[in-house]
């Protein structure tokens, strides 16, 4: 049995994965920014499924406060951590190179790139305490410096190159303690992001996730990685 903490559980991949978890028995810790009914519907319902394995922890992950409260409230529910998903992201479209807002853009490296690791650096101590602990940040191909070949997405893409980095560096911090860092391409997938075009389904991504994570091994650390288990160029 595994503990599992993932970030952006209240829909898309994150809720897929929470519910892959709850349903071969694992235990899930899972944030969403808005716990309230009509925000988080899927997610309250699969939590009240599956009652004591699976707890629901507020956490809007631009706010350093939450991030720590979070990480408090995680602290009563496990005593160790197995595997953290940073998974949280945000998708802005429309950018020309005219229209261009810093605010906006620091923002999305905020969310997609800085968010994961304030996440890692509060559940550091339950990491150090879990079995075979695992950082899963779910990065995307379009952070890939080598395969970008197309202009706009200046802020998705810098943000999950950003987050390439920081994961890589961290894995290296983390290695002493047996702690394995990866950034993972969750494939193209059908999900408010993703869009109703898109070739892998979210329930075929997250199982690809999840044998991922189970066969991490501390080689692996620092490697970008994909869905379904191959190596991402940088
Ligand atoms: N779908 C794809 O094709 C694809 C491809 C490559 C990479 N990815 C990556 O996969 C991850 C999940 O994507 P998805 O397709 O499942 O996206 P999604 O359906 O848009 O879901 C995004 C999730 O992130 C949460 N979130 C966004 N901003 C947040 C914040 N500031 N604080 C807390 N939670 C926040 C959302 O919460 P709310 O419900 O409150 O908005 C939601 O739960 C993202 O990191 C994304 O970049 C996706």
């Amino acid at each position: 049995m595994e503990r599992v903490l993932i970030t952006g559980a209240s829909r898309g991949i994150g809720l897929e994965l929470a519910r892959q978890y709850l349903e071969r028995g694992d235990v899930v810790l899972a944030t969403a920014r808005n716990l309230n009914r009509d925000a988080a519907a899927d997610l309250t319902a699969l939590a009240a499924q599956h009652g004591e394995r699976c707890h629901l922890l507020p956490l809007e992950v631009t706010d350093d406060s939450a991030i720590e409260a979070m990480a408090a409230q995680a602290a009563t529910l496990v005593d160790g951590l197995d595997l953290l998903i940073n998974n949280a992201g945000v998708f802005p479209r429309h950018e020309r190179p005219e229209t261009l807002d810093s605010h906006a853009l620091l923002a999305t490296l905020h969310v997609n790139a800085v968010a994961p690791l304030m996440v890692v650096a509060a559940l550091l101590p339950l990491l150090r305490r879990g079995q075979r602990p695992r950082i899963v940040n779910i990065s995307s191909q379009l952070g890939s410096l080598t395969r970008r070949a197309s202009g706009r997405c200046y802020g998705y893409c810098s943000s999950k190159a950003a987050l390439n980095m920081l994961t890589r560096s961290l894995a290296f911090d983390l290695k002493e303690d047996g702690i394995i860092a990866v950034v993972v391409h969750p494939g193209w997938v059908q999900t408010d992001m993703g869009g109703s075009h898109a070739p892998v389904l979210v329930g075929e991504s997250a199982r690809g996730l999840v044998a991922l994570a189970d066969g991490l091994t501390l080689e692996q650390t620092s490697r970008f990685l994909t869905w379904d288990g191959r190596e991402h160029p940088w």
